[in-house]
């Protein structure tokens, strides 16, 4: 039952996802992607990856899905998922990684392609030790 509700939960968010996905703004690269947090009441906000001409200045998907539930006021973010037409699912990059531990260091990442196949990690493990030394000049935390 508890393994139903996980699975229930999933598919709502990458369902969330792959409608983000439809509205990539990726001119340049070509590849869409589509983001889609949760927090931990169960609410869901999604995003998508927005490029620009200046190469440097594109925000990934999983970071306008991030800044939409802070928009929002919500923070309590327990998972994501990201979706993509690769061929193996892609994972978040180093970037996204960090803002995403900002708000749950133990976040749930799920990713799945446009032709079905999911991989689901925990953000400890793609990215340990996020904050460690980080503006603690004096303090031992
Ligand atoms: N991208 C994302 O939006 N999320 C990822 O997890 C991987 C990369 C975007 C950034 C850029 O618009 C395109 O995919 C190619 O890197």
């Amino acid at each position: 039952m508890a393994d139903n509700k996980h699975i229930m939960i999933n598919k709502n968010l990458i369902e969330a996802a792959k409608i983000a996905r439809l509205a990539a703004y990726a001119p340049y690269s070509k590849f869409m992607v589509g983001a889609a947090v949760q927090s931990k009441g169960g609410q869901i906000f999604s995003g998508c990856n927005v490029e620009n001409i200046s190469l440097g200045l594109t925000i990934c998907a999983e970071r306008s899905a991030i800044a939409a539930a802070i928009t929002a006021g919500v923070k309590d973010l327990i998972s994501v998922a990201v979706v993509t037409d690769s061929i193996k699912p892609a994972l978040p990059c180093g970037a996204c990684r960090q803002v995403m531990a900002e708000f749950n260091p133990n976040m749930r990442i799920v990713a799945t392609t446009t032709g079905g196949k999911s991989e689901e990690f925990e953000l400890s493990v793609l990215l340990p030790k996020p904050t460690q030394g980080i503006l603690e000049r004096d303090r031992d935390v």
